[in-house]
């Protein structure tokens, strides 16, 4: 089976490459020099030439604030790359697996009365960030142009790279006696490695559709915190704020927690707990 990983210089497209089986798996992995999905000729030839059974999208423009200033780069690479990955896996008869975001909700509660339960598949999407706009974008794209998707919402990522767990942990070491961080922030803290292993299972199947893949729990900024400080025997304290005391260009969402609904009416697949997830990747960290 022939697949394509784009995006593989990434937290996600790193890990993708660690765990597929290479005697399985003829992988072609392109980073944004090899491939910039968002050149539509430059997808459509080199899946043309390649013939790809499955694509993996881990390309994406991350940067939540910078998207707010720069929103035609987040529009293309958020929106119209996975536009053209789906226009060109969709001409050879590949599947596409495609990654999408908590960010998609405004994180302000799904029920009529007000109040609050994770966001299951079928809730409304309404971004209020342009990160959020343009993924979500990406994802009605895909859903247009290749009927054999598998599109994963996940949240809080971390894995090979720049994330929140090594920058806390950077931060322990410099500021050393006291943190303050967020705690009025709800969603779920996702490794990696975790998501790499759901979209193993899923191109392996013909379980197409929309899907939230995330750990299992929740938890605000400031208890991730505490309990990656916690595993790392850390004694810097960290002190709970609010989201007002430090403004941002983009409004992160309160609560975005998501149900991985789909994911346990059709397969036996489970996430982990975020804290085990958590506890493998730091013990692997150090
Ligand atoms: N990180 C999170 O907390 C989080 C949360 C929810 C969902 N997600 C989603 O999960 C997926 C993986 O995220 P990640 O954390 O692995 O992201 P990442 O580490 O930022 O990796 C994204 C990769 O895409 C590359 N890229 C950017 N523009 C490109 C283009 N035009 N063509 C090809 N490649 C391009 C980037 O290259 P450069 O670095 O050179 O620009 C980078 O290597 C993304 O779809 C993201 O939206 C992430």
């Amino acid at each position: 089976m022939k697949i394509i990983v784009t995006g593989s210089q990434g937290q996600l497209g790193k890990e993708i490459l660690k765990q597929l089986d290479i005697s399985r798996y003829d992988i072609t992995a392109v980073g944004k020099s090899e491939l910039n999905i968002a050149v539509l000729d430059d997808v459509v030839s080199m899946f043309r030439a390649i013939k790809p059974d499955v694509v993996i999208n881990c390309a994406a423009y991350t940067n939540v604030d910078a998207c707010e200033t720069d929103f035609d780069t987040a529009f293309k690479v958020n929106a119209i790359g996975p536009r053209n990955l789906a226009i060109a896996s969709g001409e050879v008869n590949a599947k596409i697996v495609h990654i999408s975001t908590d960010y998609v909700f405004d994180g302000k509660g799904v029920l009529k009365d007000g109040s609050i339960r994770p966001y299951v598949e079928y809730d409304i999407a309404h971004p209020e960030t342009a990160y959020g706009k343009t993924k979500l974008e990406g994802e009605n794209f895909v859903k247009l142009f290749n009927n054999r998707h598998f599109i994963i919402r996940t949240a809080w990522l971390y894995g090979e790279g720049k994330n929140f767990v090594r920058t806390m942990l950077e931060l322990s070491q410099k500021n050393g006696v006291y943190l303050k961080v967020v705690n009025d922030q709800r969603g779920t803290p996702t490794s990696t490695e975790e998501l790499a292993g759901m979209i193993r299972y899923l191109i392996d199947t013909d379980n197409y559709g929309l899907f939230h893949g995330t750990c299992e729990g929740q938890c605000t900024w400031y208890e991730f915190t505490r309990e990656i400080f916690r595993i790392k025997g850390i004694t810097t304290e960290v002190i709970p704020c609010t989201t007002q005391e430090y403004p941002r260009p983009a409004p992160r969402p309160a609560y975005s927690v998501l149900e991985n609904y789909m994911l346990k009416l059709t397969s036996n697949y489970m996430f982990r707990d975020w804290r085990e997830a958590l506890e493998i990747y730091l013990r692997k960290l150090s």
